[in-house]
């Protein structure tokens, strides 16, 4: 068993695939800052796996990615760190575009900081987080790898280049073992509702918005468009369950350390799309609650469809997601109904 080191991992992502890693038997030290997230998550996933407040395999050092210092701090809290899960960073596409700075800042010097530390550290095994947000406006799906690397927004163009970053260092220096993991649209909850996605103010993206009408929170979701080239005129894209994904970086992280390959890309994705009003309908179901909805102007920015072609990550990992859109929403439900403000309420 490993010991990793998982930047970002109280976070929405994080979280979920901390507790799958801690099932596997694997040891963590969780690096963050809780800009975008709160220490509860992290209290929550030691419950689920049965661990002490104390319990060494779980550690939690607050710290900046950007800061060398903090990230030494994270290294030296393991009693030898193998492998680190890159998640930390900032997310949200329009605000990357107001605060451009801030994104490279975060995004692409915060990777610099943490690959230097590593390098210091010899530690040469690596997983980032990437988004489909690379693809940009995709030519054709399913989207596979090979596919143009085009993004529309500041949000995707950091990514790019920490991916850039990553080939670099790669074919710099014997040693590395990196896979760039490429995500479309993480969903859902753990199905104990009891760890989920918490974001800050009004959500941008349609889960969350989903969920949090069905709730009470907000009055009704906005469809962007349905005059789409699609089978019901409104968006598709590809939903995976958090947990499906948190399963993916287990695999990730065992191809890194078993077969060593020194660079990898691949999809994170169900390979299935569902409209926006497909993702209305199932939540209502799962929930026995109306979403009120409204059609307005299509978004700008938007892709008619993004769906994923994950048979790469299927071969050589492994891996494939095995949720459906109506468990992703069952669980989605079971934590939103259970903690409606989030982590906040607790
Ligand atoms: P999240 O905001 O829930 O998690 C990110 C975590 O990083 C948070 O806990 C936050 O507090 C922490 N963090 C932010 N800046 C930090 C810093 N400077 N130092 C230390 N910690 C810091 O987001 P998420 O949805 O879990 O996403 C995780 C990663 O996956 C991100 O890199 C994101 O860009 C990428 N991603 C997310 C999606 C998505 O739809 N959620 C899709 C594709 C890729
Ligand atoms: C968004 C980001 C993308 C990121 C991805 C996953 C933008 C422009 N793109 O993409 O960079 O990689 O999240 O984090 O923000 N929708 C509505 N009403 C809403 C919200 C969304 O109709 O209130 C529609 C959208 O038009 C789209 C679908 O729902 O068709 C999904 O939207 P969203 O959840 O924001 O994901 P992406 O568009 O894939």
């Amino acid at each position: 068993m490993a010991q990793l080191l998982i930047t970002g991992g109280a976070g929405f992502i994080g979280s979920h695939t901390c507790l799958v890693l801690l099932e596997a038997g694997h040891d963590l030290v969780v690096l963050d800052d809780f800009s975008n997230s709160s220490p509860e998550s992290l209290k929550r996933v030691r419950q689920l796996a049965n661990l002490e407040g104390s319990s060494p395999r779980l550690q939690v050092v607050e710290g900046d990615i950007r800061s060398k210092s903090d990230l030494r701090k994270g290294f030296r809290a393991g009693k030898g760190i193998d492998a680190v899960i890159h998640f930390a960073g900032l997310k949200a596409v329009g605000e990357s575009v107001r605060e451009p700075l801030r994104y490279w800042d975060v995004n692409v010097a915060g990777s610099q900081s943490l690959l230097s530390v590593m390098q210091e550290e010899n530690c040469r095994t690596l997983a980032f987080s990437s988004s489909a947000t690379l693809y940009g406006l995709p030519e054709r799906v399913p989207v596979t790898e090979a596919d143009p690397v085009q993004p529309i927004n500041p949000y995707g163009f950091t990514k790019a280049a920490v991916e850039q970053m990553l080939e670099d260092l790669s074919s710099s220096e014997q040693g590395w073992r990196i896979a760039r993991l490429r995500y479309f649209n993480p969903v859902g909850a753990h199905p104990s509702g009891q760890i989920g996605e918490d974001p800050n103010g009004i959500p941008n993206n349609l889960f969350p918005f989903v969920s949090q009408v069905a709730v009470g929170r907000r009055q009704e979701l906005k469809v962007f468009g349905n005059d789409w080239p699609t089978p019901d005129g409104t968006g598709v894209r590809d939903y995976i369950h958090v947990m499906d994904l948190a399963e993916g970086h287990l695999a990730a992280i065992q191809h890194l350390m078993e077969q060593r390959p020194q660079l990898l890309t691949v999809n994170l994705g169900s390979g299935q799309g569902h409209s926006v009003l497909e993702v209305v309908q199932a939540f209502e179901k799962a929930s026995s609650r109306p979403v009120a909805y409204q059609l307005v102007e299509r978004r700008p920015g938007d892709a008619a469809t993004t769906v994923a072609d994950p048979s790469l990550a299927n071969r050589l990992l492994g891996w494939q997601t095995k949720r459906s859109l109506a468990e992703i929403c069952r669980d989605g439900w079971s934590w939103q109904s259970q903690n409606p403000e989030g982590y906040r309420g607790s």
